[in-house]
């Protein structure tokens, strides 16, 4: 008889955007007619640049042909993608990172949730509260986070950081130690940023308590204020601690292409039972190259012309038209009357539903009246209850056209 992980069993309903899709497709079902535009999960609408449709399109043209094609390449990715990322997402930041710390992959999802299985299942982990459920969800697959408490919204064994609307949506260091800590900054959900000086308020702490941070900057690129951090390794002291997870699939439109790389830096360290010292790096070498075959070679060679001068001017102008939606969404928002967060550094607009409506209930509301779908706050954790997320990645057409509905819809 063969056995279930128990673990699987305590995963509280669907996947977050499972659940969306499911509940859209049934409202579509039912009103055929209806012209829904969808702001609900963060999947980008503006295609691939040029420089990258044109170097994916020799990349396929190389795998044709016998002198050029390539078989299974690199697990950790190609050096000359890697050594690209190093010398354009790094060295300007004055960031030193060697090509053996820098993982190409097939997505920041996947990374993020895989990282995990580096870590002891005894392990206490903090995230903020709301937070991207990937973290938690892939936690609790690997029996770390304890059982899930309905009434509460939350597991037993997670230390959760809430981010309000009294703290600024910045979460506070833990009361009680930590041993892995998920930051997200710029954040999905709220779009809310980190200064310098309070991210290395955690990399201390990290430093002094033995823990790992692992940090997603999957939305770095749309970073627009002076101050704010892009990587954790621009703090002091953040290469004995943290970990750091980027894509190219918000920043350069590869959500369905998928490439993305994570920093493990040699200095990070894990311990066992004994207190001996074992490098982060190296585990997840051993990872990856076991249980990974490394992204395909006509994607990495699309996603290193991202790096190229053209392409980084097409990237611009596609993160530039992103960014004025976020703007159109938060400014339109506020004219109706409603708080927002977010959406000066990041694409999301983190918004309170009105009259402390449930996020799902206000869900609802929106795709009946306006046929507009957003993401529930309480998706992303119980303190996400009462909010509710839009993206800033639709087209201009249906940013417009999404925000004059909600108006319409507010004021009725
Ligand atoms: C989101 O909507 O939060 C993201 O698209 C999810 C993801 O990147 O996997």
């Amino acid at each position: 008889m063969a056995l279930v992980n128990e673990n699987y069993l305590k995963l509280s309903g669907s996947y977050l955007f499972s659940e969306i899709a499911r509940r859209v497709n049934q409202f579509k079902a039912d009103n055929p007619e209806a012209d829904i535009i969808r702001l609900g999960i963060g999947d980008v609408t503006r295609p691939l640049s040029p420089a990258v449709i044109e170097a994916m399109h020799k990349g396929v043209a190389e795998m044709g042909s016998a002198e050029t094609f390539r078989g299974y390449g690199p697990e950790q990715g190609y050096p000359f993608l890697i050594e690209k990322i190093i010398e354009n997402d790094f060295t300007p930041r004055g960031v030193e990172l060697s090509v053996d710390e820098v993982f190409v992959s097939d997505g920041a999802k996947s990374d993020t949730a895989n990282f995990q299985e580096l870590f002891g299942a005894d392990n206490i982990m903090a995230v903020t509260d709301p937070v991207y459920p990937v973290y938690v969800d892939s936690n609790v697959m690997a029996g770390r986070t304890g059982t899930f408490n309905i009434e509460k919204g939350q597991y037993g064994k997670i230390i959760y950081l809430p981010c309000t609307e009294q703290n600024g949506m910045k979460p506070s260091l833990p009361e009680t130690r930590v041993d892995m800590i998920y930051l997200c900054f710029p954040n999905n959900p709220t779009g809310m940023t980190l200064s310098k000086e309070e991210l290395k308020q955690w990399v201390d702490y990290a430093r002094k308590n033995r823990s790992i941070i692992l940090f997603d900057a999957a939305y770095e690129a749309f970073i627009r204020e002076e101050g704010v951090p892009h990587s954790i390794f621009e703090i002091e002291g953040a290469r004995e601690v943290a970990v750091e997870f980027r894509s190219f699939s918000k920043t350069a439109g590869f959500t369905g292409t998928r490439c993305a790389y994570t920093i493990v830096p040699k200095e990070v360290n894990v311990y066992d039972s004994k207190g001996e010292a074992h490098s982060l790096n190296q585990l997840w070498l051993r990872r990856q190259t076991t249980k990974f075959n490394g992204a395909s070679y006509p994607v990495q060679a699309g996603a290193v012309a991202v790096f190229s001068e053209e392409g980084k001017q097409q990237i611009k102008e596609t993160i530039d038209y992103y960014m004025e939606n976020a703007r159109i969404i938060r400014e339109g928002l506020q004219e109706a009357g409603y708080t927002i967060f977010g959406g000066v550094n990041a694409p999301y607009v983190w918004m309170k539903t009105p009259n402390d409506m449930g996020s799902w209930e206000f869900f609802d509301k929106l795709m009946n009246d306006a046929y507009v779908v957003g993401t529930p706050g309480a998706g992303f954790g119980a303190n996400g209850e009462g909010y509710f997320r839009l993206t800033a990645f639709g087209t201009r057409e249906n940013t417009l056209k999404a925000i004059e509905r909600i108006k319409r819809s507010s004021s009725k």
